[in-house]
């Protein structure tokens, strides 16, 4: 299952918004269509979009193309996730002849970064749960969908299930763009991973009921107070983690950590279109009135129990 495929000449991406009931492959020869994958959902989770992005550069120096322009447009496709940022700075520090060797490299290292999260994660999760049935609740999707591969909040599962535990995951279906319900279900069933979905208002339901053992959630970006920044509904995750003493835990790459921003409120939130509000597709449910679809919220760190990163736990301020 990968996200994105560098063939040596052009990136194909897996059109995301087709799953899962269609698996179609984008060929993206040029950065202008990387910048229309990215931005149009067709590839999305911070990682991937961060990959993407460098590939979408080595697409351009391989074209022709002006690259400082190349760059601004894939840099400003999605706000949000800092790794794009990430991503270019470290091929903007090198040769262009350098730039496809770094490319891969940020590819494979990002496979081997969720690898040691998910042990980071796992290991924090088995010590609540020490033994039988672990119980945990995600939003959005954070696998291999949205990463170079294992994925972070939903690597950790994935650890746990190698580990040979009995994990069951509910997943919230993740309105508007339902990365819950089609993508991570789809990752869950592939790996024979027991999983429930449910609408995101019923996760409060679940943890008063004493269901869920922690939350694990992705993160776009990170401030330097550890306020994060994640797909819409995890600052409500996070409340009702607080409400009923569930261990609130983000699974965080390094690359997702801004050091330039001071805390949430300097964190730019993509505002996305009405028409992903009012219908799906061409349906329509509701009257053209006006909407606020932000596509992240911020969860402030005095929320978060726990930073699960490639380098260990860690808790803010990160300095
Ligand atoms: O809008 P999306 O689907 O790109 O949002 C994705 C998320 O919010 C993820 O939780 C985040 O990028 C972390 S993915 C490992």
């Amino acid at each position: 299952m990968n996200a994105l495929r560098w063939d040596g000449e052009v990136l194909w991406v897996l059109d995301q918004r087709l799953l899962p009931h269609t698996v179609e492959h984008l060929r993206c020869s040029d950065s202008m269509a990387v910048v229309e994958a990215i931005r149009g959902m067709a590839v999305r989770g911070a990682p991937a979009i961060g990959i993407a992005a460098a590939w979408g550069l080595v697409l351009a120096a391989k074209r022709g193309e002006d690259v400082e322009q190349a760059s601004r447009a894939l840099l400003a496709s999605r706000p949000t996730a800092v790794n794009l940022r990430w991503a270019l700075d470290r091929l903007a520090r090198l040769p262009t002849s350098e730039w496809a060797d770094e490319a891969r490299r940020l590819h494979d290292e990002d496979l081997a970064i969720n690898k040691a999260m998910g042990d980071c994660g796992a290991d924090y999760v088995e010590g609540l749960v020490p033994t039988g049935r672990i119980q945990v609740l995600t939003h959005c999707n954070t696998g291999a969908l949205a990463t170079g591969g294992w994925g972070t909040a939903l690597g950790i599962v994935r650890t746990l299930h190698a580990r040979g535990r009995d994990v069951h995951v509910w997943v919230d279906e993740t309105r508007p763009w339902l990365q819950g319900a089609r993508l991570t279900t789809w990752e869950l069933v592939q790996e024979q991973i027991p999983c429930t979905l449910l609408a995101d208002a019923a996760a409060p339901i679940l943890m008063a009921q004493g269901q869920v053992a922690a939350a694990l959630v992705g993160c776009d970006r990170v401030a330097r107070n550890g306020d994060v920044a994640n797909k819409t509904g995890t600052y409500a995750v996070a409340l009702a983690c607080a409400a009923h003493h569930v261990p609130f835990v983000v699974a965080m790459p390094w690359s997702s950590v801004d050091p330039t921003c001071p805390d949430g409120g300097a964190i730019p939130i993509e505002q996305r279109a009405p028409s992903e509000v009012l219908g799906w597709g061409t349906a329509r449910w509701a009257p053209e009135v006006p909407v606020f679809n932000p596509a992240f919220d911020v969860t402030p760190a005095h929320l978060v129990t726990v930073y699960a990163s490639e380098r260990g736990r860690v808790l803010p301020p990160f300095g």
